[in-house]
């Protein structure tokens, strides 16, 4: 009987409005690059959605949308590089202007082995769009060409990131004050 219990109150490290504004500089900076064409944007779920949503209402250019669908191997907050596809493409990327979103690069292992798998299938060009990047946790030297925040090295949840499945539907980025052990 009675309420849930309520979730303690975590830290705020980016407030919504502040997510806004530079998810806005993001898609404007895109649609200046690619005045003229047609973008492919590839949404990683689960995480990415939010900020995707959120972006391509911004752009000023026409673009196309799928998503592939991803899972590593172990404990969530860990990853290994070992990456199983849970969703494919849809439509073939052959030829096409691809930016892949990301919600956070960390060791870089993710997105380098889904740049192998997409580069395979003949894009025109292949981008990356990070919203947040803790560049100091890299493992693997990939470079995102787009970036929203850099961040410390801590464990952020919100506008779309999880733990345990839980926290994504919060509007800010907030971290957890004590990190799930790596
Ligand atoms: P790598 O290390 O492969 O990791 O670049 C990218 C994936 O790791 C997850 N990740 C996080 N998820 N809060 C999260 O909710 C975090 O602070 C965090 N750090 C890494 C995420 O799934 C990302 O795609
Ligand atoms: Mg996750």
């Amino acid at each position: 009987m009675g309420e849930p219990a309520a979730e303690p109150e975590l830290p705020v490290l980016l407030d919504s409005a502040k997510i806004a504004a530079r998810v806005r500089e993001l898609a404007a900076e895109i649609s200046r690059d690619y005045q003229g064409r047609t973008p492919h944007l590839v949404g990683v779920l689960k995480g990415a959605w939010v900020f995707m949503a959120d972006l391509i209402r911004h752009l000023s250019i026409p673009c196309t949308v799928d998503f592939l669908g991803i899972a590593s191997y172990g404990a969530d907050a860990i990853s290994s590089g070992e990456v199983k596809i849970t969703k494919d493409l849809d439509a073939s990327i052959d030829g096409r202007d691809v930016l892949i979103l990301e919600d956070i690069l960390d060791t870089g292992r993710t997105f380098h082995y889904l740049q192998g798998v997409l580069a395979a299938h003949g894009p025109r060009s292949l981008k990356l769009v990070a919203l947040l990047d803790k560049r100091s946790r890299r493992v693997i030297p990939v470079q995102p060409d787009y970036v929203g925040f850099e961040i410390p090295d801590v464990f952020v949840v919100g506008y779309g990131l999880d733990f345990d499945q839980k926290f994504r539907h919060l509007p800010d980025v907030r971290y957890l004050p004590k990190p799930p052990s790596h």
